[in-house]
């Protein structure tokens, strides 16, 4: 069946935001998927850019076939709110309503959104979450990290916002590109970082992102809103909406220090408090929102992003199994366990 932005097409080569870095294939990814259902979320761990990416598809949409309703979520406490926000979108006129950061009001959305759209002939829906609806009929974009080379180029974009202009040498484009890496090129983080460009060459930028007290305290300014105020409160969101259970392994398996398989997590990871037949549930979970992603499917390999990782860590501590966990790793690393 066709969808209402058939008019679209693949949009006209000036018609998304210029802000946009890098995004080509998820932008044309999601240009198709509103073509062919009603509902569609972009998904993935906080910061990679799926508000921008949303907004970006919904200026194009605005700008050349139909007009678009945008409603931020984050500040939203109640099912009252979500149902006041879609009356802003009614009838059958043809709209894209755009429910932007949905993560806090899940199960009100996923309703009030059913309800909406089997009224409201005309509208689509594009939500963005750090976790999908579950709702039938939706179409789900996960949004990982930006490519390496437009990391570096947000990280030189942002830097030259601030007035601070990176040499474009062969050894500076090294250190952005080891700046990009240590903070898993998501975008949040580089924006972050490279206010930092302000006081500090890249070579020392690098020097104090090894240490991940300092990652995890990368901040912005007071215009940044509370969730995105530093990469603690970023990922501190994400592990408020994580069920007990997925709070317990994120920490524990912080102590990998980046890769694992399942059964490496299960042998590791189990315990009374997390039994065993919880843990491919709770790391289900963790890949949903991003949290881990999976580096190879069939040895079933998984990776925790850095800055994930170090967030964890601290939980770890904070929880005292710090020790443990790391004996337990190197049992394991030793056939052990
Ligand atoms: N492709 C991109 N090009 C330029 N800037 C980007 C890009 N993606 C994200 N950003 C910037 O990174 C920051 C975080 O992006 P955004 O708010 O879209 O993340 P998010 O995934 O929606 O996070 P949250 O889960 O907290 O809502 C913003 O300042 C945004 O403008
Ligand atoms: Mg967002």
């Amino acid at each position: 069946m066709a969808g209402i932005f058939d008019c679209e097409a693949d949009g006209p080569p000036d018609g998304g935001s210029r802000d946009l870095i890098g995004r080509s294939w998820e932008s044309a990814e999601l240009s198709r998927l509103l073509k062919r259902s009603r509902l569609v979320t972009v998904v993935g761990l906080g910061g990679a850019g799926k508000s921008a990416l949303a907004a970006d598809a919904a200026h194009r949409i605005a700008r050349t076939c139909a007009p678009v309703v945008a409603v931020d979520m984050s500040g939203a406490h109640g099912v009252g709110q979500v149902f006041q926000a879609l009356s802003r979108t009614s009838g059958d006129h043809e709209t894209l309503l755009v429910l932007d950061n949905c993560e806090r009001l899940l199960a009100a959305s996923a309703r009030a959104l059913g309800q909406l759209l089997g009224e409201a002939t005309g509208v689509t829906a594009l939500v963005t979450s750090r976790r999908r609806l579950g709702t039938a009929g939706e179409a789900v974009l996960p949004l990982g990290p930006l490519r390496l080379d437009d990391a570096v180029r947000l990280l030189a974009l942002r830097a030259r916002q601030l007035g601070v202009r990176l040499s474009g040498g062969e050894e500076e484009r090294v250190t952005a590109g080891r700046i990009c890496l240590r903070l898993d090129c998501l975008p949040l983080a580089i924006g972050l970082a490279a206010g930092q460009l302000t006081g500090h060459t890249p070579r020392e930028l690098l020097v104090r992102l090894s240490d991940a007290e300092a990652s995890l305290a990368l901040s912005g300014g007071p215009e940044v809103p509370e969730r995105h105020r530093t990469l603690r409160h970023c990922h501190g969101r994400s592990h408020e909406l994580c069920l007990a259970q997925e709070r317990l392994l994120w920490a524990r398996l912080s102590a990998f220090g980046g890769t694992f398989t399942r059964l490496a997590a299960e042998k590791v990871c189990a315990d009374e408090q997390l039994p065993v037949e919880a843990i491919g549930h709770a790391l289900d979970g963790l890949t949903a929102q991003g949290l881990l992603s999976r580096v190879n499917h069939r040895a079933e390999l998984l990776r925790m992003p850095r800055t994930v990782q170090d967030y964890g860590a601290e939980w770890l501590a904070r929880l005292g199994e710090e020790t443990r966990l790391l004996e337990r790793v190197l049992l394991w690393s030793r056939g052990l366990l």
